[in-house]
């Protein structure tokens, strides 16, 4: 056995050999030195060292190779290995067939085969004769034609596992997700084990998975999922293990196979939080009345939010024109509190009506408040009818007072003066007296009339009218 293990090996040393000369013939045929920091210096031959190989100078060769594997894989599944040749320059598909040649370190075997531009080789290692660990692919491409030329070389690593290989999938329909660990209560959540090692028809086995939360055992089924709904908010420490047991079809391989018969075994976990969405928020305002939609230019809107659910939480806005719809909601911003409790400021920097639109996001949810509506006035603009109108009004009055009571004082000192050219001068006197006895006459006349109407009204049917006593003690007043 031992034997066998370094003969494989000496006959891969043998063409890893092969190809060093080969290349180095080509560098010196070619008339170029390998470049210093060419990908495969002579120091560093070791091919564990070496990933990815162009042969330089990669003007005159033309070909490169892209290895890959679908490592990690557990013992005993299938390996599915990949190559896929292009040509320079701009990457082309190269046309027609191609040798290819594979040899592994992990049993030091060899395998050829024949493709277009792409090749797959499936290998399975036993894990009775390979131990779990890292392993090295060197794929060599050669002309279908000339078999003994090299177009392109390379190499890839692979480990092989001892335990099962996958990996845990969390899923739940959330519409804001702030971290991939946290999850919301009172919704459902689906857990996934997705074991991606491939086992060939004749092992393929039968498994079981287990789920805990630490240690304690939540779930368990034959089927790599399950769903479920958690009513408080929570951490959940879940880990799921999965159990790959191997049935006996060929009684034979397997009497040969003893170890093929224990069960694989995966663990996968994960530390999971699950919080309560947001709701019930509410919005009040500190710097007025909540009822209150004006304000000054300049001032900010200083509004409470407060909404239940789980903390941390952060809230944003955007001021927008009157009820325009915003297509989505603001980004959260980078900084979350410890706490659905929040007081911003909005400032406007517009007048006239603008609007308002606020979202609360925790972890896991996004809370769209109502839109509020606000009427932004411009103190200047309107200082000055509040300010110049009592003014005016008071300046006129004033002027009305002044003028009111120096005509008051004008006529006042003119009563006076007549009064006293009453006292001290006749002449006025007799002017005024000539001046009203013309109306006076007039009137004495009128009366004299009446009266003598009414003496003869008086006479004629001795009527009492207090109609015409009136105009008697009108008469005797004057
Ligand atoms: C090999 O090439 C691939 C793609 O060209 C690159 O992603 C990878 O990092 C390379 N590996 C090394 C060891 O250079
Ligand atoms: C590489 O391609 C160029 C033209 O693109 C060609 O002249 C040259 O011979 C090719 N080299 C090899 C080694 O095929
Ligand atoms: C390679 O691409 C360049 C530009 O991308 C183009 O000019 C050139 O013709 C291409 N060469 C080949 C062989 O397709
Ligand atoms: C979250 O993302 C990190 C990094 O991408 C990953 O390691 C982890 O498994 C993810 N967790 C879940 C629950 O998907
Ligand atoms: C399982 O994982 C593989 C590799 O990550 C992925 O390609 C495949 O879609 C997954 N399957 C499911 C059911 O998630
Ligand atoms: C999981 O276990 C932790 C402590 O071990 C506990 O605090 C938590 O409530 C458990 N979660 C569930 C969903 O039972
Ligand atoms: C939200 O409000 C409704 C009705 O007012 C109430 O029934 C519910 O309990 C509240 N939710 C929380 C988490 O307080
Ligand atoms: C919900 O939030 C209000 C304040 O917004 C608070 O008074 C009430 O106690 C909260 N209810 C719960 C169940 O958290
Ligand atoms: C909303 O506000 C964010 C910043 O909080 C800004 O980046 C975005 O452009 C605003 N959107 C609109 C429509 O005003
Ligand atoms: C804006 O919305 C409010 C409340 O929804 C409504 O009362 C008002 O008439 C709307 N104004 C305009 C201009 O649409
Ligand atoms: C709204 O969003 C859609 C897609 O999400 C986009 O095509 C459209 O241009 C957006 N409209 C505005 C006004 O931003
Ligand atoms: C947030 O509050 C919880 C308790 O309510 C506390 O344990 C935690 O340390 C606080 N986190 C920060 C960042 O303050």
């Amino acid at each position: 056995m031992n034997l066998m293990k370094f003969k494989g090996w000496r006959r891969t040393m043998v063409v890893w050999f092969v190809c060093v000369v080969v290349v180095c013939c080509f560098s010196v045929v070619t008339g170029e030195m390998t470049s210093p920091d060419g990908p495969l210096p002579m120091s560093t031959v070791s091919p564990a060292i070496v990933g990815n190989i162009t042969i330089s100078p990669s003007i005159k060769v033309n070909y490169t190779l892209e290895l890959s594997s679908s490592a990690p894989v557990v013992l005993d599944s299938t390996i599915t290995f990949t190559a896929k040749l292009r040509m320079n320059p701009n990457n082309t598909v190269p046309e027609g067939e191609f040798h290819y040649l594979w040899l592994n370190s992990a049993n030091h075997g060899q395998d050829r085969s024949k493709s277009n531009h792409e090749a797959k080789l499936d290998k399975t290692f036993s894990g009775m004769r390979v131990d779990p660990g890292e392993y090295l692919l060197t794929v060599i491409v050669s002309p279908k034609t000339r078999p003994r030329e090299i177009l392109a070389f390379g190499n890839i690593m692979f480990r092989l596992t001892r335990r099962l290989n996958g990996n845990l999938k969390v899923k739940q329909n959330l519409e804001y997700q702030r971290r991939n660990d946290t999850f919301a209560i009172d919704r459902e959540i689906y857990f996934h084990v997705n074991i991606t090692d491939r086992f060939s028809m004749t092992k393929s086995p039968e498994c079981m998975y287990f789920w805990y939360n630490g240690s304690e055992l939540i779930h368990s089924s034959e089927k790599p999922g399950f769903d479920k709904t958690f009513l408080q908010p929570c951490v959940l420490y879940l880990q799921a293990e999965a159990t790959a047991s191997f049935l006996e079809l060929d009684t034979s391989l397997s009497s040969l196979l003893p170890h093929d018969k224990e069960p694989k075994y995966g663990t996968f976990q994960e530390k999971l939080l699950f919080k309560a969405s947001l709701s019930n928020c509410t919005v009040s305002r500190v710097d007025s009345s909540t009822d209150d939609q004006s304000v000054k230019l300049g001032d900010a809107i200083i509004l409470n939010i407060a909404c239940n659910g789980s903390s941390p939480s952060a809230v944003c806005w955007n001021v927008t024109g009157l009820n325009m719809t915003l297509n989505e909601t603001c980004k959260p911003p980078s900084q979350f509190l410890n706490t659905t409790q929040h007081q911003v400021s909005v400032s406007i920097g517009q007048t006239g009506w603008s609007t308002v639109q606020l979202a609360v996001f925790n972890d896991i949810s996004v809370h769209v408040l109502s839109q509020l509506n606000y009427y932004v006035y411009d103190a200047d603009t309107v200082d000055i009818p509040a300010l110049v109108f009592p003014i005016v009004f008071i300046v006129i009055g004033i002027t009305i007072a002044a003028a009111g009571g120096a005509y008051i004082v004008r006529l006042r000192r003119r009563l006076h003066v007549e009064v006293a050219d009453f006292d001290f001068d006749p002449n006025i006197s007799v002017r005024t007296t000539n001046i009203l006895s013309p109306v006076a006459a007039a009137v004495k006349h009128i009366i004299g009339r009446l009266r003598r109407w009414r003496d003869q009204s008086n006479r004629n049917s001795h009527s009492d009218q207090p109609g015409m006593r009136r105009s008697q003690s009108l008469y005797e007043s004057l």
